[in-house]
């Protein structure tokens, strides 16, 4: 054992619990830290949009293991100098690096409200479980799904992408994979292939390596010139495996690519998967929420005949972190794949235990917070309109930044824009690809070095981009504009 654990206890002569002695003073606390938290979202705009952790902080951040009690108080005195400064910066307007949402301030009280209430999520006879089964149905429903599909919140999309993965796997593997895994055996059984395109996020591969697929079973197939799959080379690739005797298991198409927001072309694959007898599982982590808007929903149309689909509502819903969805339209397949039942964990018929545990029957976790709460909250508050004008907004942003970098003849344009995304560069002529490639990365580390803006940074045709992905609520046409400006700003800088 570590010698910094304590060797002394204290023979317990009253029994102790971790409630406050004087409920007074953690209230007078808890009533300053949420003025402070409402203060702190108020006036974001105001501070840099990210900073980097000054390693003073760090080396006073790194506390041996404290074995005495410090009062509450001091504590957060620390945690606002020491932490609430630094965050990654994706609760700010002009935040568009990677794929993260916002947060809302409804959304954080609904958090605390949910860790106020405590309760274990995996099932049980419980006002939680109702509220997820509701939240659930209200999500299918923005997405095209009848109410029977079967489903749960994770705490991610690669989550969520992998347990429909697993279901597809389970669903069309032509063995029991539950009992036998899939471990090479001397009946030889068919290889199982799973297809996507070159522009599929890189859950995919992780997803496929764990389940026991490994990645030479995943074929990455070509995208066209609006970073589409290609059909006809997706159509090749599932004919050749099946001459050589594999089997061809499912395919991944995504609405809205990480790099470039591209939808693949949706109703196509979902009638070639039909007609190959594949399964059918669209990636939508931020992309799917496009159904909520009315202007733009046929964007994504098509995603609603999917066997399963996954998507993010800490993205492009703009909840807080965490929370996924995985959808999957075979509730009682996707049950198969997940549902155990030990004698500690069987229902009973009645009392809290009435039913098998419906949530634990969907996924990897049994222990399940109440991540419902904050969605339940904001979807009642907000309304699907309210939300599905927010998401348009951000749609018109994009086409809005497009045009001012378009205005600009020293920036272009790398990947058409469909969604919320958008790519560029600083391309002032006559300069070769290293010098493009060197001086853009220059300006985005300027750019958020500076705290002025966060877009993150991608290779598309080999060429590094500036990438805007807008899943932010805060940000304003007059955000991009400012943008632009520190982009050209930067670039003239660094070119000197
Ligand atoms: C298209 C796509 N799929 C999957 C993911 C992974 O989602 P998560 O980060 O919630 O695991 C992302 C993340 O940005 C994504 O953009």
């Amino acid at each position: 054992m570590p010698d910094t654990l304590a060797t002394d206890e204290a023979p317990i002569t009253s029994e102790i619990g971790l409630d406050p002695e004087d409920w007074e003073e953690l209230r007078r606390l808890g009533h300053r830290m949420l003025d402070d938290a409402f203060a702190y979202l108020e006036n974001v705009r105001e501070r840099p949009v990210w900073q980097p952790v000054p390693e003073a902080v760090k080396r006073e951040l790194a506390l041996p293991l404290p074995l005495d009690p410090t009062s509450p108080d001091a504590v957060y005195e620390d945690f606002k100098r020491q932490v609430l400064p630094y965050p990654t910066g994706n609760i700010h307007p002009r935040f568009w690096g990677w794929v993260m949402g916002t947060g809302t301030p409804l959304a954080m009280l609904a958090d605390m409200l949910a860790s106020a209430m405590n309760p274990h999520v995996a099932g049980y006879d419980q006002s939680a479980a109702v509220v997820e089964t509701q939240v659930l149905s209200w999500l299918a429903e923005m997405l095209g799904f009848p109410a029977t599909v079967g489903g749960v919140l994770t705490s991610s999309g690669t989550v969520a992408n992998l347990i429909g993965l697993a279901v597809a796997r389970n669903s069309l593997a032509g063995f029991d994979v539950r009992a036998d895994g899939v471990q090479p055996r001397a009946d030889r059984r068919p290889e199982l292939i799973v297809y996507t395109s070159t522009e599929t996020h890189s859950w995919v591969q992780k997803a496929v390596e764990l389940m026991g697929l490994g990645h030479r079973s995943l074929r990455r197939v070509r995208v066209d010139a609006r970073f589409r799959m290609d059909l006809a080379a997706l159509a090749r690739a599932i004919a050749d495996d099946r001459a050589r005797g594999a089997r061809p298991l499912c395919v991944v198409a995504t609405a809205g690519t990480v790099n470039t927001g591209a939808v693949d072309d949706l109703p196509a694959i979902a009638a070639l998967c039909r007609e190959q007898a594949l399964w059918f599982h669209v990636d939508g982590a931020f992309g799917s929420l496009a159904a909520l808007s009315a202007r733009h929903r046929d964007l994504v149309r098509g995603q609603e005949l999917a066997d399963s689909i996954a998507f993010d509502l800490h993205k492009w819903l703009y909840m807080p972190f965490e929370a996924g969805c995985v959808l999957v339209r075979d509730r009682a397949a996707h049950q198969r794949v997940f549902a155990l039942t030990p004698s500690y964990l069987s229902p009973h018929g009645r009392g809290i235990a009435a039913a098998p545990l419906e949530f634990a029957a969907s996924g990897l976790d049994l222990s399940r917070g109440f991540k419902a709460l904050k969605l339940w909250f904001s979807i009642r508050a907000y309304g699907s309109k309210k939300l599905g004008a927010v998401i348009a907004q951000n749609i018109d942003q994009a086409r809005y930044l497009e045009a001012l970098i378009e205005s600009e003849p020293q920036l272009e344009l790398l990947a058409p824009g469909e969604l919320n995304v958008v790519c560029f560069r600083f391309n002032p002529g006559g300069r070769d690809g290293v010098w493009l490639d060197r001086i853009n990365e220059e300006v985005l580390l300027r750019l958020q070095e500076t705290g002025e803006a966060v877009p993150s940074g991608t290779r598309i045709r080999d060429s590094f981009v500036l990438r805007v992905a807008i899943t932010n609520h805060r940000s304003r046409r007059e955000d991009f504009c400012f943008l632009v400006e520190r982009v050209l700003h930067h670039a003239a800088a660094a070119t000197i």
